[in-house]
């Protein structure tokens, strides 16, 4: 039996016999004697054999190789002063080997070194394919403990604390209304029907609200086909939550307690409370963004009502169309940001362009006010427009303006992309905070242009503020978002608990009454039977994994994650099957494979 874990080792098992298991992390020989790093999930310990000492295990000792199996048998020694090593939790002791037996060797050489001591220069494709390999390696194997840690310390608190209770809902489900696409599952018993993968478990919680469990949680997994992002898998887990007969102050209020008692166990961080927030509105008009990064300023202000009247053709046009022109100004940017940078070529140019902007203006203002810009707005401004320019923006000598205009959502998506890009390039974000913020007040629809309709902002289900709900299209939210240094890591809302509400709002969206019926006609249902005021969030896990363990990819904290095309390069998943299972289902693909006779794929 093992009797501790290698890590676990210190001065206070001085002399004690114990017994090891884990890998050969790396073998050094010095002057007849074998030093062996043995590694275990928690850690290393050194094992030392040699001819005098150990004489048994030194013959044993030269059978083992890195990433060898290994039982070991020794008595725990305190290390000479000279050779402490304060970076191994077990440092000051090593483990004098009285048996070292092989359990396993390798049957072919590593495609790539797994020791502590390697540097991590291993391409991303060879760790996902062989990302057992990975996970044994000190990065991933940290990854995972820590989200094991997280894990567990939001389920002591809700359960606990908070008196939350975890029910498991469906994967093989109906589909639920969040934007995405489903992944679909045909149904061999009800031969030309199909499940959809859930989305979220939104329509199950809900459900359990009006059953009386009044707090649900669940860590859950969520499946949507979407483009894949750094922040973004097809699989995805998600911390589940849902109450009932909270307000919306009540359940924001519940949350910050659940992040504040996460950040303190896990990183020993006290986050001030209350959460700083923004409604929808503000965060739009001061950022361009619904999760903006607040670690910076770099706020942008609109120039619209004072350029209306200005002689530049591009700006009054486009306020003349309903849109905006807005100045993101750059402190010191004169200094910092040359006009090659911003000019067509440039690296700004471009961060614009791709946000959908069609040209950049600028304006630099130099000493004693005076002002540097480009051909249009030197001749088109006048001396008052051009003075109020520089009041409105708090423009100092030295600084840069940068303009956009156009309609609201691309102005926006534009600045937005700019202020990330400069705050990134001039190093203006100190990796130390860590700013949570609400945003709330979210508008009940957006409008989607390619459909010609309006579509939820966040789900069909999410309630309006009481005194909005006479004119629907129109109205707020009651729902919020929590963001961490810009990312997004968790949505929510109060819901509709109105049998009539919940049929107002379908029809707002375009659903007729028919298609409720047939997709939600089970919710619907459900709410005329004595259903409570609820509501609830959900974060995503990942996420919030990935920002605790300072990782830019959630790929980082998954154990078997998906590439951004959807593929897990381990199993090699998604294959094609046999023909014999589609005839069973009933299905056929009118896929052709683009290498005719290539096996691989299902004709
Ligand atoms: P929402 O769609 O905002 O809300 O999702 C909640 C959170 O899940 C995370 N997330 C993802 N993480 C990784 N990969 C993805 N593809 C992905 N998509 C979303 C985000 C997001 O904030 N049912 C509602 C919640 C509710 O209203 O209670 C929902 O799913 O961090």
């Amino acid at each position: 039996m093992r009797t501790h874990f290698c890590s676990h080792l210190n001065s206070h098992h001085t002399d004690q016999t114990v017994t090891l298991y884990g890998w050969i992390d790396r073998r050094r020989d010095h002057g007849g004697v074998v030093f062996l790093d043995l590694r275990d999930r928690s850690g290393i310990v050194q094992v030392v054999s040699d001819p005098q000492r150990t004489p048994a295990s030194y013959t044993q000792a030269a059978e083992l190789r890195h990433e060898s199996v290994v039982k070991v048998q020794g008595r725990v020694t305190q290390r000479p002063p000279d050779s402490l090593n304060p970076r191994l939790a077990s440092g000051e002791i090593e483990v004098y080997a009285d048996s070292l037996e092989l359990l396993n060797g390798l049957g072919r050489p590593l495609p790539f070194g797994v020791s502590v001591h390697e540097a991590e220069t291993v391409r991303e494709e060879l760790r996902l394919k062989y990302r057992y390999l990975d996970l044994r390696a000190a990065r991933m194997s940290h990854n995972l403990q820590l989200r094991h840690r997280v894990v567990k310390t939001l389920r002591r608190y809700l359960e606990d604390v908070e008196g939350f209770l975890e029910v498991e809902t469906p994967i093989l489900t109906r589909s639920t209304p969040e934007g995405a696409r489903d992944y679909l599952v045909p149904s061999r018993v009800n031969p030309g029907e199909w499940f959809a993968l859930p989305q979220s478990p939104q329509l199950f919680k809900q459900l359990l609200m009006v059953a009386g469990y009044e707090r649900y949680y669940q860590v859950a997994r969520c499946f949507r086909d979407e483009d894949l992002r750094a922040d973004r898998q097809p699989e995805f887990t998600q911390l589940d939550l849902e109450m009932s007969f909270l307000t919306q102050e009540e359940v924001m209020d519940l949350n910050e307690g659940l992040i504040v008692h996460l950040f303190k166990e896990i990183k020993g961080i006290d986050l001030p409370r209350p959460f700083k927030r923004l409604t929808y509105a503000q965060a739009m008009d001061r950022y361009g963004s619904d999760k903006p990064d607040t670690r910076y300023g770099l706020e942008l202000v609109d120039v619209s009502g004072l350029l209306v009247g200005c002689g530049f053709k591009v700006f009054t046009e486009a306020i003349a169309q309903g849109g905006l022109v807005k100045v993101l100004p750059v402190p010191g940017g004169n200094e910092t940001l040359s006009n090659v940078r911003i000019k067509p070529g440039g690296d700004l140019f471009k961060v614009a362009q791709e946000a959908g902007a069609k040209g950049l203006a600028y304006l630099r203002v130099r000493a004693g006010g005076e002002i540097d810009t480009i051909g249009a707005l030197r001749d088109n401004l006048t001396p008052e427009q051009k003075r109020q320019l520089l009041t409105q923006t708090g423009a100092e000598p030295g600084d840069l303006l940068l303009f956009a205009a156009g309609p609201a959502p691309q102005v926006h998506k534009t600045l937005d992309r700019l202020r990330q890009y400069i705050a990134r390039e001039l190093g203006l974000i100190d990796p130390d905070l860590i700013n949570l913020l609400w945003v709330t007040d979210f508008p009940m629809f957006e409008w989607n242009d390619g459909e010609q309709r309006l579509e939820s902002l966040h789900h069909p289900f999410t309630a309006p503020y009481p005194e909005d709900v006479h004119d629907l299209k129109s109205a707020r939210a009651q729902a919020y978002d929590l963001v961490y240094n810009g990312l997004e890591i968790g949505g929510g809302s109060l819901r509709i608990y109105q049998p009539e509400l919940q049929r107002r709002v379908f029809d707002t969206i375009g659903i007729s009454e028919e298609t409720a019926r047939d997709k939600f006609g089970f919710l619907l249902e459900a709410f005329e039977y004595g259903s409570p005021p609820h509501g609830g969030i959900a974060y995503g896990l990942d996420r919030l994994v990935m920002l605790l363990a300072g990782e830019e990819s959630i790929r980082d904290v998954i154990a078997f994650p998906k590439t951004q095309q959807a593929r897990c390069l381990l199993t090699e998943a998604p294959a094609g099957v046999d023909p014999k299972q589609l005839r069973e289902l009933q299905v056929t693909s009118t896929h052709r494979p683009k290498i005719p006779g290539d096996a691989s794929r299902t004709p």
